[in-house]
């Protein structure tokens, strides 16, 4: 094997997302004459643009699909390989990429995202999104579809059932409400009327209350009828255009691409074969009980809610005892880190959700092996106030990071953990509101030994702060609060907030002027 090696890299860099790009960008930077590699399975990689940093941790910026000459136009010491990596020998430090080359490396970074969990896969008509040909492959389907059933109340979730039209939804989410994945069922009250279901009210004058943790059932008992939409900042992305199959496309073609971000349906028309417009109907707490097909269906004995056996390609029987038919499932239920073809023969330390565990330098149970983004879990102690979820932002600190820690060791240099671990953050659009998520902003792991303040104005803002023994723990911001930057000082200095009281969200007092 070791004669067949086409080129000993410094660093190898695995995965063209986010993360991949900004470790390879942080290498590049900190080691100008290194050897680095880039492998990845598509022909675009993934940059982020118009970086802002908002506030100390707070960050915001647009991510922005690219050819990879890009890349190698702005680091001429960077080679990008555009085949998939089919097999990893740790021990020798090789990479063998599908159309059948070994590379070496001296440390090697895995950055290669993770896929849709599926429901079932032995079964047709079961679809999940993740990249531009998956986000295709749905589009053509829905062409043809009377009715679909969504499965799972994440992010994407809820773009997808708000986005498709002519075709009707059946939606079952496992929480009592929508959207629980990034919202509280409060959270969701506010954003509902802003769908112009009804006739809109005037802003009604300032709320403010206390709640303590029995004011769950407050807002645990909200059932929301109506549906979110999940959209952001402007997109350039190439889903749309038509010659996208046709390009670059070698041996091992099923390797998954680039995940798709907010807007992955920009330029796709959403739109199912009848004429009518949205209709939702939402399954509360439910999960997918069995799938079968058609056939299947005729053989068994199953009562059919719908009493329309064989009328449908597929059928998804619910916990709740309800069965649809339907034209193909979605299936939405969160990600599995890609791993498998790095597991084979070596010895790496999976976390429980599957993903590479990796220590606060990003380094995995493999020497000179280290991860980062989607596919790799956080394996060190977190600070109290983080957690990982796999979102944009952190598949690009966490690049970011690895990227330090291997140009470090490489220098001899020491290197802590990043200050951007320090507190969870996150700034997306819901609804065209301007949402940013601190800490653990709906509570996590806080059991019940926690107070939420609230300010709720109608039609314009939500804010919602979770304090514990009298400190700031965690908030949610929907609207133009302006409140993120003294809020993140609040949660990250500490400060015991007692004295202030429910002044700290009264509007009339400015709460800057108590904290400088
Ligand atoms: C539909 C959708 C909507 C989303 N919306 C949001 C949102 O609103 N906000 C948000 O913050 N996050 C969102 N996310 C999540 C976000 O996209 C991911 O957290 C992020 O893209 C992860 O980046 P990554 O670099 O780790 O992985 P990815 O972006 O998945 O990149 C993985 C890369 O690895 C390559 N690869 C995979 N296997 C191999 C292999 N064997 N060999 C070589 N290369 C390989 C792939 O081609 C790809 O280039 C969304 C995800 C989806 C699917
Ligand atoms: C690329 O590496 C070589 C040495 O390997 C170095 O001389 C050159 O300056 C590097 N290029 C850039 C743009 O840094
Ligand atoms: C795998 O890792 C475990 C724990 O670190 C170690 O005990 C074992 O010897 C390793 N096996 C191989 C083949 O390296």
């Amino acid at each position: 094997m070791e004669s067949k090696i086409r080129k000993t890299f410094k660093f190898v860099v695995i995965g063209g997302g986010i993360a991949g790009v900004t470790c390879v960008e942080q290498l590049s930077y900190s080691l100008p004459s290194a050897d680095v590699a880039l492998i990845t399975a598509g022909s675009h990689i993934k940059a982020v643009t118009n970086y802002k940093q908002v506030a100390k941790v707070l960050e915001e910026f647009d991510v922005e699909e690219q050819p990879t000459s890009v890349l190698e136009e702005k680091f001429p010491n960077l080679t990008v390989i555009h085949s998939p990596v089919k097999t990893l020998l740790a021990q020798s430090h090789l990479v063998e990429t599908a159309d059948g080359h070994i590379y070496g490396y001296e440390m090697l970074c895995i950055c290669s995202g993770a896929r849709p969990k599926l429901l079932t896969h032995d079964k047709p008509y079961v679809l999940g999104i993740r990249d531009t040909d998956s986000a295709q492959e749905f589009q053509k389907q829905l062409t043809k579809a009377r009715r679909i059933v969504v499965v799972g109340n994440g992010g994407i979730a809820l773009e997808l059932v708000y986005e498709v039209e002519g075709c009707e939804v059946i939606w079952a989410v496992k929480d009592n409400a929508i959207g629980n994945t990034f919202f509280d069922a409060g959270a969701a009250k506010f954003l509902v009327p802003s769908l112009g279901a009804d006739k809109p009210e005037r802003a009604a004058p300032c709320k403010r209350s206390r709640y303590t943790t029995e004011a769950q059932t407050f807002t645990a008992g909200l059932i929301v009828k109506t549906i979110f939409f999940f959209s952001r900042r402007p997109l350039t992305c190439t889903i749309a255009s038509p010659d996208r199959h046709t390009r670059g496309r070698g041996p091992g073609h099923t390797e998954p691409g680039s995940a798709l971000g907010p807007d992955w349906h920009r330029g796709l028309v959403l739109k199912g074969a009848e004429q009518a417009s949205r209709r939702v109907s939402v399954e509360y707490q439910c999960e997918v009980e069995t799938i079968f097909t058609s056939e299947e269906m005729l053989n068994s004995q199953l009562e059919t809610y719908t009493l329309d056996t064989g009328k449908w390609p597929v059928y998804v029987k619910l916990t709740n005892g309800k069965t649809f038919g339907c034209d193909f499932v979605v299936s939405a239920t969160g990600v599995t880190p890609n791993t498998e073809p790095f597991l084979h023969g070596n010895n790496f330390t999976l976390a429980e959700d599957g993903g590479l565990r990796v220590d606060d330098h990003m380094v995995t149970s493999e020497p000179d092996v280290y991860a980062a983004g989607d596919v790799c879990t956080a394996g060190w102690e977190h600070s109290e106030l983080w957690q990982q979820m796999r979102l944009w932002t952190q598949a690009r600190q966490m690049g970011w990071h690895a990227g330090r820690c291997m140009a470090a060791r490489v220098l001899s240099e020491a290197i802590e953990l990043d200050f951007c671990f320090e507190l969870f953050s996150h700034i997306t659009k819901f609804f065209n509101y301007k949402v940013v998520l601190l800490g653990k902003f709906n509570a996590q792991g806080l059991g019940s030994d926690y107070e939420l303040l609230l300010r709720y104005t109608k039609d314009q803002e939500y804010v919602k702060v979770v304090l514990q023994k009298g400190r700031m723990v965690g908030a949610v911001l929907i609207g133009e609060t302006d409140l993120e930057e003294t809020f993140e000082n609040l949660i990250l200095n500490k400060m015991d907030l007692t004295e202030y009281g429910e002044d700290l969200l009264n509007p009339n007092v400015d709460i800057e002027d108590y904290f400088d």
